[in-house]
Protein backbone atom coordinates (compact mmCIF):
# COMPACT_ATOMS: atom_id res chain seq x y z
CA UNK A 1 0.00 0.00 0.00
CA UNK A 2 1.41 3.71 -0.66
CA UNK A 3 1.11 5.85 2.09
CA UNK A 4 -0.24 8.37 3.84
CA UNK A 5 0.65 11.58 2.09
CA UNK A 6 -1.51 13.38 -0.44
CA UNK A 7 0.97 13.86 -2.62
CA UNK A 8 1.71 11.52 -5.42
CA UNK A 9 5.37 11.49 -6.59
CA UNK A 10 8.07 13.73 -6.83
CA UNK A 11 8.29 17.55 -6.96
CA UNK A 12 11.39 18.55 -8.06
CA UNK A 13 12.41 22.42 -6.73
CA UNK A 14 15.58 23.91 -8.69
CA UNK A 15 17.05 27.04 -8.74
CA UNK A 16 20.31 29.36 -6.67
CA UNK A 17 20.86 30.13 -3.58
CA UNK A 18 18.51 32.74 -1.86
CA UNK A 19 15.27 31.59 -3.80
CA UNK A 20 13.46 30.59 -0.41
CA UNK A 21 14.05 26.87 -2.33
CA UNK A 22 14.60 25.73 1.53
CA UNK A 23 11.61 27.28 2.87
CA UNK A 24 9.21 26.87 0.63
CA UNK A 25 10.05 23.32 -0.04
CA UNK A 26 9.83 22.47 3.38
CA UNK A 27 6.46 24.12 3.90
CA UNK A 28 5.25 22.70 0.45
CA UNK A 29 6.24 19.42 2.13
CA UNK A 30 4.05 19.68 5.08
CA UNK A 31 1.24 21.30 3.46
CA UNK A 32 1.18 17.51 1.82
CA UNK A 33 2.32 15.22 3.90
CA UNK A 34 5.06 14.48 2.03
CA UNK A 35 8.88 13.88 2.38
CA UNK A 36 11.47 16.72 1.97
CA UNK A 37 14.38 16.22 0.83
CA UNK A 38 17.64 19.07 1.19
CA UNK A 39 20.04 17.62 -0.98
CA UNK A 40 22.78 20.92 -0.93
CA UNK A 41 22.68 19.68 3.14
CA UNK A 42 24.24 16.58 1.47
CA UNK A 43 26.88 18.53 -0.46
CA UNK A 44 27.92 20.41 2.77
CA UNK A 45 27.94 17.28 5.24
CA UNK A 46 30.86 15.99 2.67
CA UNK A 47 32.45 19.27 3.01
CA UNK A 48 32.50 19.38 6.44
CA UNK A 49 34.40 15.39 6.40
CA UNK A 50 36.63 17.25 3.47
CA UNK A 51 37.55 19.89 5.67
CA UNK A 52 37.36 17.98 9.24
CA UNK A 53 40.07 16.06 7.21
CA UNK A 54 42.42 18.67 6.24
CA UNK A 55 42.03 18.25 2.86
CA UNK A 56 42.06 21.06 0.07
CA UNK A 57 38.39 20.86 -1.25
CA UNK A 58 39.71 21.83 -5.03
CA UNK A 59 41.94 18.33 -4.94
CA UNK A 60 39.25 15.99 -6.60
CA UNK A 61 41.07 12.90 -5.88
CA UNK A 62 41.61 13.50 -2.23
CA UNK A 63 38.22 14.66 -2.10
CA UNK A 64 36.42 11.79 -3.77
CA UNK A 65 38.27 9.53 -0.92
CA UNK A 66 36.50 11.68 1.75
CA UNK A 67 33.33 11.30 0.35
CA UNK A 68 33.93 7.58 -0.08
CA UNK A 69 35.12 6.84 3.37
CA UNK A 70 31.79 9.13 4.69
CA UNK A 71 28.55 8.13 6.16
CA UNK A 72 25.67 10.44 5.66
CA UNK A 73 21.90 9.62 7.03
CA UNK A 74 19.89 12.24 5.87
CA UNK A 75 16.66 12.65 7.88
CA UNK A 76 13.39 13.37 5.43
CA UNK A 77 10.93 14.94 8.15
CA UNK A 78 9.66 18.33 7.05
CA UNK A 79 9.48 18.96 10.42
CA UNK A 80 13.29 18.40 11.83
CA UNK A 81 15.53 17.00 8.44
CA UNK A 82 18.51 16.93 10.16
CA UNK A 83 21.63 15.11 8.46
CA UNK A 84 24.73 12.72 10.69
CA UNK A 85 28.17 12.47 9.18
CA UNK A 86 29.48 9.34 10.64
CA UNK A 87 27.21 9.23 13.61
CA UNK A 88 27.77 13.24 14.35
CA UNK A 89 24.57 15.36 13.72
CA UNK A 90 26.46 18.26 11.55
CA UNK A 91 22.99 20.14 10.82
CA UNK A 92 24.42 23.50 12.24
CA UNK A 93 27.95 22.83 11.23
CA UNK A 94 27.05 22.86 7.94
CA UNK A 95 25.65 26.45 7.38
CA UNK A 96 28.61 28.13 9.27
CA UNK A 97 30.91 30.27 6.34
CA UNK A 98 34.10 28.10 6.07
CA UNK A 99 31.69 25.17 4.54
CA UNK A 100 29.75 27.65 2.13
CA UNK A 101 32.90 28.85 0.81
CA UNK A 102 34.32 25.18 0.48
CA UNK A 103 31.03 23.60 -0.58
CA UNK A 104 31.13 24.98 -4.84
CA UNK A 105 34.48 23.02 -5.37
CA UNK A 106 33.39 19.71 -3.65
CA UNK A 107 30.36 19.69 -5.67
CA UNK A 108 31.40 20.02 -8.57
CA UNK A 109 33.85 17.16 -8.15
CA UNK A 110 32.27 14.46 -10.57
CA UNK A 111 32.98 11.43 -7.59
CA UNK A 112 30.81 13.49 -5.40
CA UNK A 113 28.03 14.24 -7.40
CA UNK A 114 27.58 10.13 -8.54
CA UNK A 115 27.91 8.94 -5.05
CA UNK A 116 25.42 11.63 -4.03
CA UNK A 117 22.90 11.57 -7.10
CA UNK A 118 23.14 7.81 -6.15
CA UNK A 119 21.58 7.83 -2.30
CA UNK A 120 19.25 10.61 -3.58
CA UNK A 121 17.62 8.05 -5.99
CA UNK A 122 17.37 5.68 -3.08
CA UNK A 123 16.01 8.17 -0.47
CA UNK A 124 13.12 9.37 -3.20
CA UNK A 125 12.49 5.80 -4.11
CA UNK A 126 12.14 4.73 -0.31
CA UNK A 127 9.92 7.77 0.26
CA UNK A 128 7.38 7.25 -3.18
CA UNK A 129 7.29 3.47 -2.08
CA UNK A 130 6.56 4.33 1.51
CA UNK A 131 5.39 8.05 1.89
CA UNK A 132 3.43 8.69 -1.76
CA UNK A 133 5.51 11.47 -2.28
CA UNK A 134 8.18 13.49 -1.77
CA UNK A 135 9.93 17.63 -2.26
CA UNK A 136 13.39 17.18 -3.31
CA UNK A 137 15.29 20.63 -3.72
CA UNK A 138 18.73 21.12 -4.95
CA UNK A 139 20.51 22.14 -8.41
CA UNK A 140 20.09 19.60 -10.72
CA UNK A 141 16.75 17.25 -9.38
CA UNK A 142 14.66 18.22 -12.98
CA UNK A 143 17.82 17.87 -15.14
CA UNK A 144 19.96 14.89 -13.50
CA UNK A 145 18.26 13.04 -10.10
CA UNK A 146 14.78 12.51 -11.12
CA UNK A 147 14.40 13.71 -14.74
CA UNK A 148 10.94 11.87 -14.92
CA UNK A 149 9.52 13.92 -12.01
CA UNK A 150 5.65 14.84 -12.87
CA UNK A 151 6.22 18.56 -11.53
CA UNK A 152 9.23 20.39 -11.88
CA UNK A 153 10.23 23.94 -10.51
CA UNK A 154 12.61 26.42 -11.23
CA UNK A 155 12.83 29.21 -8.37
CA UNK A 156 13.79 32.24 -9.50
CA UNK A 157 14.32 35.74 -7.76
CA UNK A 158 16.79 39.06 -8.21
CA UNK A 159 20.07 38.88 -7.07
CA UNK A 160 19.43 41.53 -4.80
CA UNK A 161 16.23 40.10 -3.45
CA UNK A 162 18.42 36.58 -2.90
CA UNK A 163 21.29 38.63 -0.72
CA UNK A 164 18.60 40.14 1.37
CA UNK A 165 17.00 36.91 2.15
CA UNK A 166 20.31 35.24 2.75
CA UNK A 167 21.25 38.20 5.36
CA UNK A 168 17.97 38.19 7.08
CA UNK A 169 18.66 33.98 7.60
CA UNK A 170 22.33 34.78 8.84
CA UNK A 171 21.74 37.39 11.13
CA UNK A 172 18.17 35.14 12.34
CA UNK A 173 20.82 32.18 12.77
CA UNK A 174 23.39 34.46 14.84
CA UNK A 175 26.20 34.56 11.72
CA UNK A 176 27.96 38.32 11.18
CA UNK A 177 27.13 38.94 7.39
CA UNK A 178 26.48 42.36 5.67
CA UNK A 179 24.63 42.24 2.42
CA UNK A 180 27.34 43.49 0.19
CA UNK A 181 29.36 40.46 1.18
CA UNK A 182 26.46 37.86 0.89
CA UNK A 183 25.79 39.49 -2.88
CA UNK A 184 29.20 38.66 -3.81
CA UNK A 185 29.04 35.31 -2.03
CA UNK A 186 25.67 34.62 -4.31
CA UNK A 187 26.78 35.69 -6.98
CA UNK A 188 30.46 33.78 -7.00
CA UNK A 189 28.45 30.66 -5.84
CA UNK A 190 25.89 31.34 -9.28
CA UNK A 191 29.00 31.69 -11.15
CA UNK A 192 31.04 28.84 -9.64
CA UNK A 193 27.44 26.67 -9.91
CA UNK A 194 26.62 27.72 -13.69
CA UNK A 195 29.54 26.86 -15.30
CA UNK A 196 30.92 24.18 -13.71
CA UNK A 197 31.45 20.65 -16.39
CA UNK A 198 29.66 18.34 -14.61
CA UNK A 199 25.67 19.18 -13.34
CA UNK A 200 25.55 23.21 -14.12
CA UNK A 201 22.42 24.69 -12.49
CA UNK A 202 20.36 25.11 -15.13
CA UNK A 203 16.34 24.98 -15.55
CA UNK A 204 14.92 21.67 -17.08
CA UNK A 205 13.52 22.05 -20.37
CA UNK A 206 10.18 21.26 -18.65
CA UNK A 207 10.40 23.13 -15.57
CA UNK A 208 7.88 25.61 -15.15
CA UNK A 209 9.81 29.04 -13.67
CA UNK A 210 8.32 30.69 -10.37
CA UNK A 211 9.59 34.54 -9.92
CA UNK A 212 10.07 34.73 -6.52
CA UNK A 213 11.11 38.72 -6.53
CA UNK A 214 7.57 40.16 -5.32
CA UNK A 215 6.15 36.81 -3.62
CA UNK A 216 6.23 36.11 0.03
CA UNK A 217 6.51 32.80 1.29
CA UNK A 218 2.87 32.02 1.43
CA UNK A 219 1.99 32.96 -1.94
CA UNK A 220 5.30 31.02 -2.89
CA UNK A 221 4.00 27.70 -1.41
CA UNK A 222 0.16 28.71 -2.51
CA UNK A 223 1.92 28.80 -6.20
CA UNK A 224 3.60 25.81 -6.10
CA UNK A 225 0.42 23.47 -4.23
CA UNK A 226 -1.75 25.24 -7.21
CA UNK A 227 0.72 23.94 -10.05
CA UNK A 228 0.77 20.30 -7.66
CA UNK A 229 -3.47 20.46 -7.99
CA UNK A 230 -3.49 21.09 -11.63
CA UNK A 231 -0.90 18.49 -12.66
CA UNK A 232 -3.35 15.96 -10.48
CA UNK A 233 -0.38 15.21 -7.92
CA UNK A 234 -2.43 16.01 -4.67
CA UNK A 235 -4.77 13.20 -3.42
CA UNK A 236 -7.57 14.03 -0.70
CA UNK A 237 -9.66 11.81 1.18
O1 LIG B 1 21.35 24.84 -1.51
P1 LIG B 1 22.69 25.00 -0.75
O2 LIG B 1 23.18 26.41 -0.72
O3 LIG B 1 22.64 24.39 0.61
O4 LIG B 1 23.73 24.14 -1.60
C1 LIG B 1 25.06 24.05 -1.23
C2 LIG B 1 25.96 23.91 -2.46
O5 LIG B 1 25.79 22.60 -3.02
C3 LIG B 1 25.70 24.92 -3.56
O6 LIG B 1 26.84 25.73 -3.76
C4 LIG B 1 25.42 24.11 -4.80
C5 LIG B 1 25.62 22.68 -4.41
N1 LIG B 1 24.50 21.81 -4.79
C6 LIG B 1 24.62 21.12 -5.97
O7 LIG B 1 25.62 21.28 -6.68
N2 LIG B 1 23.64 20.25 -6.34
C7 LIG B 1 22.55 20.08 -5.58
N3 LIG B 1 21.60 19.22 -5.98
C8 LIG B 1 22.40 20.81 -4.39
C9 LIG B 1 23.41 21.68 -4.01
Amino acid sequence: MVGQGQLRGVVALDGPAGTGKSTVAKRLAMALDARYLDTGSMYRAITVAVLRAGVDPTDPGKVAEIADGAKLVVGTDPEKPGITLDGDDVSVEIRGPEVTLAVSPVSATAHVRELLVAQQRAIIADAVDNVGGIVVEGRDIGTVVSPDAPLKVYLTASEDARARRRTKQDSAAGRESTLDAVLKDVQRRDNYDSSRAVSPLKAAADAVEVDTTDLDLAGTVDALLDLVERRGLRVTG
